[in-house]
């Protein structure tokens, strides 16, 4: 029987094998547009990151086993975005991107990988010529697919009311993103972030990531929500004030993930909301938390890993059959064009301590804007995750451009960023302030918490066996 069924499917994902590519999308005003065709773009989408036979994290689009696998059940779900949090950048990617644009399905990729991100406990020395080196050519690799629909800087670095500090780094970082993108006159692809959703400090991060200079902004503003659980509803699981109090942001929202677990199985009703015009003048949907079952109990499918099998669980079928009965608004759903950029929030000690001057492009990186990034160094390439005890080992120019990170934040900025790196050196244990992170999260927000049980674990799950998953989330390891 799930023989049969899967060959179905197999058949079916192959039979669609488009003579065009998938348009690229645009943002225009508040939302998404397929760049040809002039509709509205709405996400409707799940986040889709597989281990792989070890059950380790691993890049799903390099190996045609894996997506060949799953792409049918992606498709039968009725969706058209897969969000993908962990690539190698230096692996060949066409087979897997061939197959999802045959299907009519795009791809949000986050650029963040275990070695390769932001640092919550260092982010000054990890804003350096190693980052920028690793998020410019995972751009070059994947910007020629038309199907590629956006890039996420960052996922969930500000975490808590302690984590302000580092969206001063993840403001450069898109920022350079996207000059990097005009640089190489690339397609215009949409630059975001992937929010914690924590309360205290909601509104000025996406204020903040929405102000100053144009080309420091970001061009989306998404958020990992688990607000609305079991049969919620528009008003009682906060969706209605955050579309009100969104109401004047001018870029496009949409949630980069979704689906509170606390109700098994899951009905995900919010569907019919999210992709209703109560929410359409402010969201452009979202992505469900995730595809593949993993200890932390959000899966759609079963995969033993290493396997080609698939079993389809309740969830996969509720989800499927609300999607299927959800249509998006008609026409444009309202959305805006006249909202104005954000104004700066202001600086408040203990709440938000972001920087509103970012630190320049590591002097060691701008060679990159002219000559581009060069080869895609992969996953075993070199981490940008310095600190101060390990800072003066090895590489000279590693060192060199460490330093040239520090003294630009501080001749940059007045600078939250500096003084933290500077503050945290005495901190031996890299974990003291995630742990206190996770612990604030959960302490203040038990969406946040979940949310951040959720990426917690699919951000451990990289390198770490199963047993470890446990005992990082308490130490909220910091990798995104
Ligand atoms: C980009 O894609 C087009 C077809 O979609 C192809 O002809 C072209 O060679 C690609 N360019 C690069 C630099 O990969
Ligand atoms: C919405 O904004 C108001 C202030 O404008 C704030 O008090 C409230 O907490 C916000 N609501 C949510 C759910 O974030
Ligand atoms: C899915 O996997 C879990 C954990 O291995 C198992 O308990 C459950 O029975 C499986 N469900 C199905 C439908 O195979
Ligand atoms: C949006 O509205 C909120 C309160 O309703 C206000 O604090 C904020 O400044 C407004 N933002 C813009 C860009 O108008
Ligand atoms: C934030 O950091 C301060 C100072 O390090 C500490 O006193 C406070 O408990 C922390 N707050 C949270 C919520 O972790």
């Amino acid at each position: 029987m799930k023989f049969l069924a899967t060959a179905i499917l197999a058949a079916a994902a192959t039979a669609v094998s488009s003579v065009a590519a998938l348009n690229p999308i645009e943002v225009k005003g508040n939302a998404f547009f397929d760049s040809v065709t002039g509709e509205r773009f709405y996400i409707r989408g799940v986040d889709y990151q597989p281990p792989d036979a070890n059950g380790d994290t691993a890049d799903p689009l390099k190996d045609y086993d894996v997506c060949s696998r799953d792409v049918p059940y992606l498709k039968n779900l009725g969706l058209n975005t897969i969000r993908v949090y962990h690539v190698d950048n230096s692996a060949d990617h066409s087979e897997c991107m061939q197959l999802l644009e045959d299907n009519d399905i795009y791809l949000v990729l986050d650029v963040a990988t275990a070695d390769q991100s932001i640092s919550r406990d260092y982010p000054m020395y990890s804003y350096n010529y190693v980052l920028a080196q690793h998020n410019f050519a995972t751009i070059d690799v994947f910007q020629n697919y038309t199907n590629l629909l956006a890039f996420v800087a960052a996922n969930e670095v500000v975490n808590d009311v302690n984590s302000t500090n580092t969206a001063t780094v993840l403001k450069a970082v898109i920022r350079d993103m996207r000059a990097y993108i005009k640089a190489m006159d690339y397609r215009s692809i949409p630059v975001g972030y992937a929010a914690a959703d924590v309360e205290e400090n909601r509104y000025q991060l996406a204020h903040y990531l929405n102000c100053g200079d144009e080309d420091t902004r970001a061009e989306f503003f998404a958020i990992n929500d688990y607000s609305w659980c079991g049969s919620s509803s528009f008003s009682v699981s906060g969706y209605s004030t955050k579309v009100k109090n969104f109401s004047n942001y001018s870029l496009p929202i949409f949630f980069s993930e979704f689906g509170c677990n606390l109700v098994q199985p899951r009905p995900f009703t919010e569907v019919a909301s999210i992709y209703s015009t109560q929410m359409s003048s402010v969201f452009s949907g979202g992505l469900v938390y995730e595809y593949v079952q993993e200890v932390n109990d959000y899966g759609l499918v079963n995969v033993t890993a290493g396997s080609d099998e698939v079993t389809v669980l309740t969830d996969y079928n509720n989800l499927k059959a609300m999607l299927a009965k959800t249509d998006d608004p008609s026409g444009t759903g309202n959305y805006k064009t006249s909202n104005k950029a954000s104004e700066c929030p202001d600086y408040v000690a203990g709440l938000w301590e972001a920087s509103n001057t970012l630190p320049d492009l590591p002097e060691e990186a701008s060679a990159y804007m002219t000559d581009g990034a060069g080869t895609p160094l992969g996953t075993d390439g070199p981490s940008n995750q310095w600190t101060p005890a390990n800072s003066d080992d090895g590489d000279a120019s590693l060192t060199g451009s460490q330093s040239a990170g520090t003294s630009s934040a501080r001749s940059g900025s007045s600078s939250a960023g500096s003084s933290s790196a500077i503050a945290t050196t005495t901190g031996g244990s890299s974990s003291s302030s995630s742990a206190s992170s996770a612990a604030s999260s959960a302490a203040t927000s038990s969406s946040a918490a979940n949310a951040n049980l959720g990426h917690a674990q699919s951000a451990v799950s990289f390198a770490m066996p199963a047993a470890a998953v446990v005992v990082c989330f308490i130490f909220g390891l910091a990798v995104f």
